[in-house]
Order: C-alpha cells, then structure tokens, then sequence
C-alpha cells in the first residue's frame, strides 16, 4: 500500500466570507407599517482551504444553512463578499461565477430527498454535468467517481429505493463529486442515518479531503461529530461567529456561552447513555 500525503491545510482559502451579513424583510405588521427586518447573518468572516476540513456548529435557526447559501451562490448576501479563489463572487464575472458554480458542491441531510426515486442512481450520476453543461467522457467520469466513494458498477442501473441509507448518502456524495468540485459542503450528512452507518459516511468524507484536496464545510448540531471529522470548528449562534478553535480545545475549553451549551449536551447525552450522570 502507498502512502498518501495529505494536502497541506495551509495557504490561501479557497473559498471564504469576509464581513458578510444578510437580512430578511418579514411580513408587515400592520398595513402601512414598514417591514420588520429579520438579520439572519451578521459580520461573518470564514474560510476553508484545500485538504483543510472545517466544522460549522450551532444551535436550530442560528443561521447555518443561510450561510451555505451563500457559500455556494444560491443567494446574494446584503452586505459582504464571498471569495472563490481569491475572486469575489458576485463582482467577478460570468466566467468566474460559472467555475465557481462547479466548484462548489452540497451533501444534503436526507439523500432520499435529494436523489429523484423515479431516476436510476446512474442518470442522476449525469444530472448535475448535464445541468452545469460539462463536457468531456461522462462515462468515465461516472467509473471514477463510483470507485471514489466505494460503489459498485451495478449501482447505476438500480433505483434510490434499492439502498440503505447509508449506501444512498454515498451515492449523494458521489454526485457531488461528478463535476470535479474543489470544495464539498455537507449540511447535517449523517444526522438521518442510523448510528451503526455514521461513521462510515464520516470516514468516506474524511478520505475525500486527504486524497483528493478537497476543502470541506462541515456542518451539524453536535459538537462531537465535528470534532471526528474536522480540523477547525466555527461556533454559531443568532446569526453571528461567537468563537473558532480545534475541536479539542472547545470540548475542553469552550469560552462562548454557545458552544458551553453544545458541549453540556453532548455530555449530558453521552452520561445518559453510559447510565450514570455526572454531577
Ligand atoms: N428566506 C427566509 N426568509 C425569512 N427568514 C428566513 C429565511 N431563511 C431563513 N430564515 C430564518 O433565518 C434563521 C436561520 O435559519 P437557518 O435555516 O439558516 O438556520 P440553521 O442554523 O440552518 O438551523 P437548523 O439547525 O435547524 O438547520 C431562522 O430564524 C430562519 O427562520
Ligand atoms: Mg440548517
């Protein structure tokens, strides 16, 4: 067997927010009332490099999938800029936006969601090279992506409903790779799957960003899955940034009240399992 050496975490980001902040106009109150504003976002600095895998953290409605869309350009922010290899976004031009696009790449929670149940895993394989207009040997591509993620040929001709959900989550992944991207963002990825497959899902993901370089957005509720799996974790709460350290250091040490409170929960669950709460 070869080593692998893993790509230096270090250097330029590869895609990062600097000071960006985005607000909601809500319904108005009242007929002649002027909109209430809702601030989902505020002042957020983050970046992730290649080989580098980072960890987004925080509670139910802090704002983690608002910043996933602007990590990936579904939506522009208010007041900011998103930097894809060193070039903003959304003044950088048509081209530059298009690589991005591919680039750029999403996990989703649920793949019984996300994959078409009336589509063979294989033609949804295709979809996103088709919907990003990719050229080049798509049955190839297909072949290579399938032996990156551990899946065999026969899995193109079956159905969505002919897999575990740990299977299916591969197959997700596996289409995010299709168009090559360099940065893979996994929104929850193993929270719908059982315990006993998590973790095989997490290392897929983890043999991902060292063999291919890849810079990995991490995002989840519990603090101990993250620290599995990343390098660097950013603390969310109420829209904003409240503190960015190595896993370890915020298990041990956790100075925001936000991540005080992730990990008391991860204690207290973990102390309930074992049946003996601690003190
Ligand atoms: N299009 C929108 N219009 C108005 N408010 C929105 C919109 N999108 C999100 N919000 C609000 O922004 C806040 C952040 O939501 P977001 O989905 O980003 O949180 P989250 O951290 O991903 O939560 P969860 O862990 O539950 O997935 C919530 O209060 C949500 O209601
Ligand atoms: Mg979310």
């Amino acid at each position: 067997m070869t080593a692998v050496t893993p790509f230096p975490a270090d250097g330029r980001p590869l895609l990062e927010v600097r000071q960006l902040s985005q607000q909601y106009f809500l319904r108005r109150q009242k007929l002649f009332a002027p909109r209430p504003i809702l601030k989902v976002l505020q002042d957020i600095d983050f970046a992730v490099r290649p080989g580098e895998a980072v960890g987004l953290v925080g509670e139910s409605g802090s704002g983690k999938t608002t910043l996933t869309r602007m990590l990936t350009g579904v939506e522009k922010p208010h007041e900011g800029h998103v930097v894809f290899d060193g070039v903003d976004v959304w003044s950088g031009g048509e081209a530059h936006r298009r690589l991005f696009r591919r680039s750029v790449q999403v996990v989703l929670q649920n793949p019984r969601s996300s994959l078409d149940p009336r589509m063979r895993v294989g033609t949804s394989l295709l979809e996103p090279l088709r919907s990003l207009k990719i050229e080049g040997d798509h049955a190839a591509r297909v072949l290579e992506v399938l032996d990156q993620v551990g899946l065999q040929k026969s899995a193109l001709e079956r159905f969505p409903h002919e897999f575990s959900g740990g299977q299916l989550q591969r197959i997700a992944i596996a289409r995010a790779l299709m168009p090559n991207p360099r940065v893979l963002i996994a929104d929850e990825p193993v929270s719908a799957l059982d315990v006993s497959i998590q973790a095989q899902v997490l290392n897929l993901l983890k043999d991902l960003v060292r063999d291919l370089g890849l810079g990995l957005v991490f995002i989840a509720h519990d603090l101990s899955v993250v620290a599995y799996t990343t390098s660097k974790v950013y603390v969310m709460s109420s829209g904003k940034i409240v503190e960015v350290g190595k896993p370890l250091d915020l298990f041990r040490n956790p100075s925001a009240e936000a991540t005080q409170n992730l990990v008391g929960a991860v204690l207290s669950v973990e102390s309930g399992l074992a049946g003996n709460a601690l003190a």
